[in-house]
């Protein structure tokens, strides 16, 4: 695991090996060991260190390093430098593998981790999904945890789920240019397809939140094979849609940024932006206006959906005329047709 707060020889190192690369590949041991104030000693460790992390640098003994290639990993060495956020990854917790990122955001938002720290795992041994659900986590994916300590009442909290979906629809809009569409609970499609799904877990008092984990499963570098068949018509990936692989550092890094701007004001208590994240919820919604039967724990209710509530509960009409507010549930469309 390594986390990351601040620019440290790691960064400047890489910083440096990056910006030699402009200015004709090589740079000696000696003009490195000038600019960070360290031995060349200690930058051939720093360099073994970084190579040992998928970093390819040449050593020529006359010339010095030269950064060849950068893995293509979510390190936040490459997360972190061009990261536009105050709060929201100024802290990650980095892991090759991990059971599940909810998991140890929850252990780590217990033991006083601060609010926007993130998990990050290139892999998820134990991937959770709603419900208790497994959740497929193969390399290629962006399988990350956000932790939150917003000083909102606990009622205002399914906000933060819609707002998430918001705020990865966008990203992907702003990333790849793919229109992504909302489905209630909280799933982000393309084309009818989950891409990502939300996990938001709550630790609260009566009056206040102690923690949220918000965890995001974004299928972006993801072939159908990794796929299992029982679900590889309902699920989909940005390569899948695009035929190319993303850029997974600049996705995250706009996923970020995106997601810190709503939250920031929701959690400076601008109740302004409730109405503002409904509205971009309902905007970017596939399920309002559809025939839908929605599965909850208390059996099974159809209708029509027609509206999301401030608590995240959708409003299903039946043919009776009577309204139910559904809190929690499975939502399945019962036709292809938008009626609205
Ligand atoms: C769903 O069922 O739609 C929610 C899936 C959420 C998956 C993500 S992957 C990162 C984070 N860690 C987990 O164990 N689950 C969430």
């Amino acid at each position: 695991m390594v986390a990351i707060k601040h620019k440290n020889v790691r960064q400047e190192l890489l910083e440096a090996l990056k910006l030699s690369l402009e200015t004709g590949g090589y740079i000696s041991g000696e003009i490195l060991s000038g600019k960070l104030h360290i031995s060349r000693s200690a930058i051939w460790k720093h360099v073994n260190n970084l190579k040992r992390d998928g970093y390819k640098i040449a050593s020529v003994t006359s010339k010095g390093y030269k950064l060849e290639s950068v893995p293509d990993l979510l390190l936040p060495d490459e997360l972190m430098p061009g990261l536009n956020t105050k709060m929201v990854g100024r802290e990650i917790k980095y892991y090759s593998e991990i059971s599940s990122t909810n998991e140890e955001g929850r252990r780590s938002a217990e033991l006083g981790a601060s609010d926007g720290t993130v998990i990050i795992a290139e892999t998820q041994t134990s991937g959770r999904g709603r419900r208790g659900r497994a959740w497929a986590s193969p390399q290629g994916g962006v399988w990350v945890s956000i932790i939150l300590r917003p000083n909102i009442p606990p009622e205002h909290a399914p906000i933060l789920t819609l707002l998430t979906g918001v705020a990865v629809a966008r990203t992907i809009k702003l990333a790849t240019n793919l229109t992504a569409t909302l489905k209630w609970p909280n799933d982000v499609r393309i084309n009818g397809n989950k891409v990502c799904g939300i996990l938001t877990e709550i630790s609260a008092e009566p009056d206040m939140i102690n923690y949220v984990v918000i965890g995001l499963g974004i299928n972006a570098n993801i072939t159908a094979d990794k796929f299992s068949k029982d679900i590889r018509d309902q699920v989909t990936s940005l390569e899948l849609e695009l035929e190319h692989i993303v850029d997974r550092v600049e996705f995250t890094q706009l996923l970020f940024e995106e997601f810190e701007k709503y939250y920031l004001k929701f959690c400076c208590g601008d109740r302004q932006v409730i109405p503002e994240v409904l509205n971009a919820w309902r905007q970017l919604s596939d399920t309002l206006g559809r025939e839908v039967k929605i599965e909850t724990i208390n059996g099974a209710i159809t209708g029509r959906a027609t509206d999301i509530a401030e608590d995240g509960a959708l409003l299903v009409l039946a043919e009776n005329g009577e309204v139910s507010r559904i809190i929690a549930g499975d939502c399945i469309y019962l036709n292809n047709r938008n009626v609205y």
